[in-house]
């Protein structure tokens, strides 16, 4: 059967946006569910700022009160060098630099033009790889920006290359708005694939007019084979005004499942997890 990744970034991109201080200890019980759901990669932390993201300030008590479950990458948000070496210091197994293919957003969210953002990132992705820890990159705003609008399939093109060209071994394609249509997702898609291969993508949608699943099926029939996804669709991106949660990882579980690709994940497992990260979020 051919196999589907579900990249889990609930414990980072879920609950980064929650307004809710939620207890450390409540964040490693999630991690912790997810270990044992069967992901082989589950983004747990985010050594930005913590005045710009509070939520995220207990990143290393969280990364040093998870049972690491063998085979499990634990990976975390790193925007520049103070991240890595933070990120370094918690012993995050990969990490992740992000940019924009929009100019609005990429202010908005690193306080860095697109092109300054990059030039921050290629001095993370040196140092990470002088340590061996890979480095996964994320462009945001694939289809559309809260700030400048419809956002071009060249703009991504060239961002994503450039991720590559610093070393990134996957580059995850961010509708972060998640109001991306099938149509513009795919002719974006054409456009990034002539620079990478479908091996070296994944897609990362989130879900405010319910069309995440079917950018993924889109995605799909262009080959690619990874999906991040928030359990109990949490989430949202402080920076993007009105971006709901990313989709569900239990949805994309199950439209995958249904089409005949297998994901490794523990059903009940990521059920109970499903649950206990609902609660989190209804518990303001
Ligand atoms: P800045 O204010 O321009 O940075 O922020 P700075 O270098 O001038 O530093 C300002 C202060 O922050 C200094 O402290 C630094 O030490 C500190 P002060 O001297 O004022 O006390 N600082 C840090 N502290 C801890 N860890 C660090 C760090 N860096 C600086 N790593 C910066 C620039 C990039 C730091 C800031 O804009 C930032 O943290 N942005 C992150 C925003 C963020 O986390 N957004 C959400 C994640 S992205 C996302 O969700 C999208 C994604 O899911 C894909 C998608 O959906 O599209 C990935
Ligand atoms: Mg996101």
């Amino acid at each position: 059967m051919e196999r589907v990744e579900i990249f889990e970034v609930g414990p980072r991109d879920g609950l980064q946006n929650e307004a809710r201080q939620i207890a450390t200890e409540d964040k490693i019980a999630l991690v912790d569910e997810l270990s044992a759901a069967g992901f082989a990669r589950i983004e747990c932390a985010s050594f930005v700022s913590p005045k710009w993201v509070p939520q995220m300030a207990d990143s290393a008590e969280v990364m040093a009160g998870i049972v690491r479950a063998p085979g499990v990458s634990y990976a975390a948000l790193t925007p520049n060098l103070k991240g890595l070496e933070r990120a370094i210091a918690a012993k995050a197994d990969e990490v992740a630099v992000f940019g924009s293919a929009s100019e609005g957003f990429s202010k908005a969210n690193i306080n860095a033009s697109i092109d300054e953002g990059l030039a921050r990132f290629e001095p993370v992705c040196e140092a990470a790889r002088a340590k061996g820890i890979r480095v996964r990159g994320y462009v945001s705003c694939v289809v559309e920006c809260p700030y400048d609008g419809a956002v071009s399939p060249d703009a991504v093109r060239r961002v994503a290359a450039s991720l590559r060209d610093m070393g990134c071994y996957e580059v995850s394609l961010g509708d972060t708005l998640g109001r991306g249509a099938p149509e513009a997702v795919d002719a974006m898609l054409e456009a990034v694939l002539q620079e990478l291969p479908a091996e070296r993508l994944a897609g990362h949608f989130h879900d405010t007019e319910g069309r995440a699943l079917d950018n993924i099926s889109v995605a799909l029939a262009r080959g690619i084979r990874v999906f991040d996804a928030a359990v109990g669709g949490l989430g949202g991106c402080p920076y993007a005004p009105g971006a709901a949660g990313n989709v569900a990882t239990e949805a994309v579980h199950d439209m995958v499942t249904a089409l005949g690709y297998e994901t490794g994940l523990d059903r009940t497992v990521l059920a109970q997890a499903a649950m206990r990260a609902k609660g989190m979020r209804s518990a303001r």
